[in-house]
């Protein structure tokens, strides 16, 4: 029998600090129907991001917060199952940001058609999406990175920076992952081809990094902030690009931490430190992707997921990948494909 309830996960309450259970709430509601120029979407992968500790927080950003009772905001993989638009048939596979349901409608114009010649549908919302291009542009067009730089990456274990550190290794760059475990650590050395790997739980960042890199740091891609990358500017060389992509570290805080003001470190070493929002680069993606469809084709790039069942699952898993419980791009698998 056909289903006919639409599960969605909606924001129950905000967070001061690190997000529960209870901030989240699931509700059922009917299936709905498209209207004209509308298309149905039953959402086979959502996909879980940091950026969605934001939209939580009722504070001015680059989107606006999801309002208490809205359904959580995220991107997702499906398949058009009824469409009244000729832009879409049923049987398209479409990206888009659906959010945290099962079924949702859309005029289709934030869809987009995944092409399934380039590799499993999930990794249109990992590898081959929105943080493969984070990646891809955050260290190429911000990082600008040379032959023989000595590249650094935060986060290196997880979606955009296994991808950044792959990415830098095939540009002919040394380098070196920062992580919160051993196998984590492990992986991205022995799995991804790293040059070194450091565990920021159990090792001093600062003094790792001066065995690790007696010649400087050329290329910083900071996935965290704070204390690591008060530790990494410390190395950094003349000229050295800091490509700021993310701040984890502070995204549960409720006031951000004041960390030691260590800017004189740009003006002696010259450097440049830019932050970047990966859409700055949209007009550019297919291109992006189709290159790194390509050196995962030729086994040259890899990827890891960890796929966790069922939308009612999703608040949890967001919790705990805020506190590195994800072990590669984190998906929810909502439905069979
Ligand atoms: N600028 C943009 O357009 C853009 C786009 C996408 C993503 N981002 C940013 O990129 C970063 C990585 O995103 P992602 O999707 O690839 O997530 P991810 O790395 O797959 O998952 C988050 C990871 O962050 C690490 N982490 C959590 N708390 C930390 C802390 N206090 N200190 C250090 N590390 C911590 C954890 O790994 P460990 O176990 O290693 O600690 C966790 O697994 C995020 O900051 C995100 O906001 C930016």
């Amino acid at each position: 029998m056909p289903a006919t309830v639409n599960r969605e996960i909606v924001l129950a309450s905000r967070p001061d600090e690190i997000p529960s259970e209870s901030d989240f709430r699931a509700v059922e509601s009917p299936i709905p129907s498209p209207s004209e120029g509308e298309v149905l979407v039953r959402t086979m992968w959502l996909s879980l991001d940091p950026y969605m500790r934001g939209r939580i927080r009722d504070a001015p950003s680059y989107s606006p917060p999801v309002q208490i009772g809205e359904v959580m905001v995220g991107g997702i993989v499906g398949e058009v199952i009824e469409s009244r638009t000729p832009a879409f048939q049923a049987g398209d596979i479409v990206n888009g940001s659906l959010g945290w349901r099962e079924y949702a409608t859309s005029d289709g114009s934030d869809l987009r058609k995944v092409d399934r010649g380039l590799g499993p549908l999930s990794t249109a919302l990992g590898v081959l999406g929105m943080p493969g291009m984070t990646a891809y542009f955050g260290l190429l067009d911000v990082g600008q990175p040379e032959p023989g730089d000595t590249v650094v990456v935060s986060a290196a274990s997880g979606a955009v920076g296994q991808v950044v550190g792959q990415i830098a290794r095939i540009m002919g760059c040394k380098v070196v992952g920062i992580a919160g475990t051993a196998q984590k650590v492990d992986y991205v050395i022995n799995d991804l081809g790293f040059d070194y790997g450091i565990n920021y739980k159990t090792e001093d960042v600062n003094s790792a990094l001066s065995n690790l890199c007696p010649e400087g740091v050329d290329v910083y891609f900071d996935n965290v902030g704070g204390h690591i990358t008060d530790a990494v500017m410390e190395h950094i060389n003349t000229g050295a690009r800091i490509s700021v992509c993310g701040q984890i570290s502070q995204y549960n805080l409720a006031e951000p931490e004041m960390a030691p003001r260590n800017m004189r470190l740009l003006i002696t070493n010259q450097a440049k430190m830019e932050g970047f929002l990966v859409g700055k680069f949209a007009g550019n993606f297919e291109h992006a992707r189709e290159r790194m469809a390509g050196w995962i084709k030729s086994g040259t790039l890899r990827y890891r997921e960890d796929v966790v069942e069922g939308i009612e699952n999703a608040p949890r898993a967001f919790i705990g990948m805020m506190s590195g419980e994800n072990f590669g791009k984190l998906l929810v698998k909502v439905s069979e494909e």
